[in-house]
C-alpha cells in the first residue's frame, strides 16, 4: 500500500497554540493559497479544507470560506487532491453536488468531499439554522449523501425521504474523469460508522493511538458494505525533531503557548455538542493534546526515525492517508517533507524487499 500525506489548510489560523509569535494569526486566502501550492510542490498528496462559516474559536477572527477557496485552489494546482468538508444542512444536496461536480471539472478529477456532521452549535444557532441532536444530524446527513452520491454519478435522481423530495434531477456535464469525486467521512460515532460503510470511500479517523485505530478500523470493516473496500485516513499533529528530546522540547514549548488559550478553549467547549464522540475520546490521553481532531494523541511526536516508524505501523494497520497539522505550519511542513518523506520511502522499500 502506498501511503499518502496531506495537510490541513489554515482555514481558521493555527491548529495548536493560537497565540504563537512564530505563527501570527493568519487565515487569509493569500496564506492558504501559498500554503497549498507549496504543499503540492513539496510532494504532499492532499489538502483538506475544513468547513466553518465562522471562526470556531472566536467569531471576531477571520475564517476562510471553504467552497469558494476550493474552486480557486483546484484551478491553481495541478496534482494535489483537494478535499473540502461539508456540513449537510448548510447546502441543499442538489446545489452542493453541482458545486462539487464543477470543482471536479476545474481540478480535472482531483476533487473530494469530506462529509462532517457538525459539533459547533453556535455556528448554526446564530445563523438561525436548526442544530438537530446528534443522531438526527446523521439521519439528515445520510439522506443528503445518498442523493449527492447519485447526482455525482450522473444519475437522474428521484428521491423522496424524510428531508428531501427530488424528482428527476440530473447534473450535466457528468464526471468525465471517474465514476464520481471521492467521498470522505469524518466522525466516530456509531451512525458515522454506518454512514461511511454505506456511502463513503475513505473514513477519516481523529488522531489517537494505534490500538484505538485498529479497533475502529475493525468495527467499520465489520459493517455491511457494497463495492470497493473502504479506505482509511488519520488526522495527526506532527512534532518531529532531530532527536527525541528536541521533539519533546518543541512539544513543551507549544504546550506552554497553548495555555494562553484556556479561555478561548473553554468557550469552544461550551459550543460543542456533548454527544460528539471526539470530545470524549481525547479525555483518555495521558498527556495534554496539541492540535485539533486528536492532534498529538496519534503519537507522531518524536525523532524523525520514531515518527517514520509510527507512521509505518499505522500504515500496517490500514491507514493509507495521513492528514497532518504542524506549527509553525509552513516551516514544519517543509521539515516533514525533507526528513520524513525519505524515511517512509526507505521503510517501504525495506518492507517490499
Ligand atoms: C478529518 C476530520 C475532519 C473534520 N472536519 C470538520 C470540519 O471541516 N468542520 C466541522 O465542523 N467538523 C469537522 N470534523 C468534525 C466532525 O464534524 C465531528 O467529528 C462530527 O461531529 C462527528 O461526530 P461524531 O464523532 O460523534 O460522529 C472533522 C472530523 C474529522 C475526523
Amino acid at each position: 500500500m502506498t501511503l499518502r500525506f496531506g495537510v490541513w489548510a489554515a482555514v481558521h489560523g493555527s491548529r495548536g497554540a493560537l497565540q504563537d509569535p512564530d505563527e501570527p494569526f493568519d487565515a487569509s486566502w493569500a496564506r492558504n493559497k501559498k500554503l497549498v501550492l507549496e504543499a503540492e510542490a513539496l510532494g504532499y498528496d492532499s489538502a483538506l479544507i475544513a468547513h466553518h462559516t465562522a471562526n470556531p474559536y472566536d467569531d471576531e477572527w477571520d475564517q476562510l470560506e471553504a467552497w469558494s477557496a476550493a474552486a480557486a485552489l483546484a484551478a491553481l494546482t495541478s496534482r494535489i487532491e483537494i478535499i473540502t468538508a461539508i456540513k449537510p444542512p448548510l447546502y441543499h444536496p442538489v446545489i452542493l453536488a453541482k458545486m462539487a461536480q464543477q470543482i471536479e471539472h476545474i481540478s480535472q478529477g482531483r476533487f473530494a468531499i469530506n462529509l462532517v456532521n457538525a459539533w459547533n452549535r453556535a455556528e448554526y444557532d446564530k445563523a438561525g439554522i436548526t442544530f438537530a441532536e446528534h443522531d438526527q444530524r446523521y439521519a439528515y446527513g445520510r439522506e443528503w449523501i445518498e442523493t449527492v452520491e447519485a447526482l455525482l454519478r450522473g444519475e437522474r435522481v428521484s428521491f423522496k425521504g424524510q428531508y428531501f423530495d427530488i424528482s428527476g434531477f440530473q447534473l450535466r456535464p457528468a464526471d468525465p474523469y471517474r465514476a464520481r469525486p471521492l467521498i470522505y467521512v469524518g466522525g466516530e460515532s456509531a451512525p458515522a460508522k454506518d454512514l461511511v460503510a454505506a456511502h463513503g470511500d475513505v473514513w477519516f479517523i481523529n488522531g489517537q493511538p494505534l490500538e484505538n485505530v485498529r479497533a475502529l478500523i475493525e468495527s467499520v470493516r465489520a459493517r455491511p458494505r457494497a463495492g470497493a473496500p473502504l479506505r482509511f485516513g488519520l488526522s495527526a499533529f506532527v512534532i518531529a525533531g532531530e532527536t527525541t528530546s528536541a521533539a519533546a522540547e518543541a512539544y513543551e514549548h507549544l504546550l506552554a503557548l497553548a495555555t494562553k488559550d484556556a479561555e478561548i478553549r473553554a468557550r469552544q467547549k461550551q459550543n460543542t455538542d456533548p454527544a460528539v464522540v471526539m470530545k470524549h475520546t481525547h479525555t483518555y490521553s495521558k498527556t495534554p493534546i496539541i492540535g485539533t481532531n486528536g492532534g498529538t494523541f496519534a503519537g507522531l511526536v518524536g525523532s524523525y526515525d520514531e515518527v517514520a516508524a509510527r507512521i509505518d505501523a499505522f500504515g500496517q494497520a490500514g491507514i493509507e492517508l495521513f492528514m497532518l497539522q504542524f506549527q509553525p505550519f509552513e516551516a514544519e511542513m517543509r521539515r516533514f517533507a525533507a526528513e520524513i518523506f525519505p524515511r517512509i520511502t526507505a521503510a517501504a522499500k525495506t518492507a517490499a524487499a
